[in-house]
């Protein structure tokens, strides 16, 4: 359990300061953040004043610090595949802000709220955090590990917490077990090849070529670059796969599977317009009922539990978040194109103006 940092006005996270402004203190009830009023490319995003959010008794205002760029972002933006729509907003989005990922200090907390106060470090999931201020749900939230800048803290909980739950909840990875992951240089990847490591599986990750150093850093014994070599040639080599990336057919991952193995489908880009390849997923849940292998899949959720075995895992050095590199709030649209254009390595982060170096 994390016990949370306290900050006034100047605040410092490793080698970062976080800082009011007078003009902020001054502009009591509006923010600058990143507003889209419909589906399409990064272009729909534009950069505007709004009101801050509202918060209920159980949400905490959260100053943003920085927030982390993912996939789910890109199908938020795009409202593609089709699917998504049921989730975000039929027309276009919901919430016109978009962004989950969130590191920042807690500004004002609601009447019910147990867990934070005023000044508090924290980073969870935010409703839209794209902004100077979001609102997050109290149980969305953990106190910032000591030993990362706001900047990693920004990136860690989407694509962290899906990995924790892909490889202890899903994976059940144990000591010993041979653990393949698929999209090993990506945003779950990069946490799952770590978090793999840490519970003592043996980690072979797969990615392209330029990035393999990095996927042995983070501590996979083996690699595989998936354009060179077939990841799934041999059978019967794997206890676990953890699958990100590349769409693979359900029998040739089953095939590179041992007869007891279990595959936990994460997602995958490219999978369809209207499905996106939830088709596979789905398909995968139905033919494990009729076999010793377990295939599944999963949504992640980004509860407190999670967040702080997370925090837990950073505060022991066995996770360190990997960012490719961060872009101020104004240019989101460009962060977004970034992680688009497939050379990202771990993760894209946004910063606001008062995350800056020392
Ligand atoms: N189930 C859930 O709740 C959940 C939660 C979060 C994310 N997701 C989904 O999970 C997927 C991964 O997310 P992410 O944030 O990690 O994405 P990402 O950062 O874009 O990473 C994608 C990874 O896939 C690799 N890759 C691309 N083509 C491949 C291929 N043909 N074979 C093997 N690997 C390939 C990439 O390698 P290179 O860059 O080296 O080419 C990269 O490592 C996305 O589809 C996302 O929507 C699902």
């Amino acid at each position: 359990m994390h016990t949370t940092q306290k900050h006034s006005t100047k605040q410092t996270l490793r080698g970062q300061s976080f800082e009011t402004s007078e003009h902020e203190e001054r502009s009591e009830r509006s923010m600058t953040a990143i507003v889209q009023d419909r589906y399409g490319s990064a272009d729909v995003l534009e950069v505007r004043e709004i009101p801050r959010p509202d918060i209920g008794d159980h949400d905490v205002l959260v100053r943003v610090a920085a927030a982390g760029v993912d996939r789910g972002v890109w199908h938020l933006v795009t409202g593609r595949p089709a699917v998504t729509r049921l989730a975000f907003g039929l027309r276009r989005p919901r919430n016109p802000v978009p962004g989950l990922d969130v590191a920042g200090l807690v500004d004002t907390v609601g009447a019910g709220v147990t867990r934070f106060t005023e000044g508090d470090v924290v980073f969870g999931t935010g409703h839209g955090t794209f902004a100077q201020y979001t609102r997050a749900d109290e149980d969305r939230l953990a106190g910032i590990p000591t030993n990362v800048t706001m900047t990693e803290a920004g990136v860690l909980a989407v694509t962290g917490s899906t990995a924790l739950q892909a490889v202890e909840d899903h994976g059940r990875v144990r000591p010993g077990d041979r653990v393949l992951v698929l999209g090993a240089s990506g945003g779950v990847g990069t946490y799952a090849v770590q978090i793999a490591y840490a519970v003592g599986g043996i980690v072979t990750g797969v990615a392209s070529s330029d990035k393999l150093d990095l996927v042995r850093r983070l501590g996979a014994s083996g690699v595989i670059d998936y354009r060179a070599d077939d990841p799934l040639a041999e059978p019967g080599r794997y206890d676990v796969i953890i699958d990100t990336g590349g769409n693979r057919r359900l029998r040739d991952l089953r095939r590179a599977l041992t007869p007891t193995g279990t595959l936990v489908i994460v997602g995958g880009e490219n999978g369809g317009r209207w499905l996106g390849g939830t088709d596979r997923q789905i398909r995968a849940k139905l033919t494990s009922l009729v076999t010793r292998q377990r295939l599944t899949t999963f949504v992640a959720s980004e509860d407190a539990i999670h967040l702080e075995r997370l925090a837990d895992l950073v505060e022991t050095g066995h996770v360190t978040p990997v960012v490719d590199c961060s872009y101020p709030l104004a240019q989101t649209a460009d962060a977004i194109a970034h992680l688009e254009s497939g050379l990202t390595r771990g993760k894209v982060a946004i910063t606001t103006d008062r995350t800056e170096s020392r």
